[in-house]
């Protein structure tokens, strides 16, 4: 498997698979083509044999200078569990280091429980949220009406 960084034509293949890779949900629309040409340096693609089989989408933030974030993450359903999300993450950790940055974080929905275990392998906190549910933090609608969310964070070693 190789990472490489992530190029605009990227989108047109990404774009497509998106609401397939998360189980159906209406996902696409968060990943508009901006994404692909101006973060070339923080969001990688992963192929085995030249197929895409893995990408993340994250920053530098703008606004906290010790920090970066993470928008999207998707792995092929049938490339699971081989530790491809585990590569991507590594790859945009040291990159963040590289720019000297030491702090990590993203959010993912309440419902999306994979994500919620690969996380918390991966070494993120949850943050306090405003109420618990089945012993999750949760920010009650934090993207908008209905929309609750898990919030991670991880410092880098
Ligand atoms: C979440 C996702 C990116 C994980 O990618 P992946 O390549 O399967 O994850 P990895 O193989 O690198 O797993 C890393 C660790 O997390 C664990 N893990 C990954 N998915 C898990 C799951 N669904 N349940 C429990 N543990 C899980 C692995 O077992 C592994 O643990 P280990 O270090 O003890 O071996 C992938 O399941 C996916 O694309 N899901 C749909 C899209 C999505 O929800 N994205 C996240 C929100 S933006």
């Amino acid at each position: 498997m190789e990472i490489r960084s992530v190029k605009v034509s990227d989108y047109y293949v990404i774009s497509p698979l998106i609401n397939v890779w998360w189980g159906g949900r209406n996902m696409s629309d968060m990943l508009p083509k901006l994404f692909f040409k101006h973060f070339t340096q923080t969001s990688f693609i992963a192929e085995n044999d030249g197929k895409l089989v893995g990408f993340l989408i994250g920053f530098l933030s703008q606004t906290h200078s010790n920090e970066a974030y993470i928008h999207f993450v998707g792995v092929h359903p049938e490339y699971r569990k081989l530790n491809i999300g585990k590569h991507l993450y590594k790859k945009f950790f040291k990159v963040v280091k590289q720019n000297n940055r030491s702090m990590v974080r993203c959010v993912t929905s309440p419902v999306n429980k994979g994500s919620i275990a690969f996380h918390t392998k991966m070494g993120f906190e949850i943050e306090d949220g405003d109420r618990i549910i089945d012993d999750l933090s949760i920010n009650t609608d934090y993207d908008g009406p209905n929309q609750d969310r898990v919030l991670f964070v991880k410092k880098l070693n």
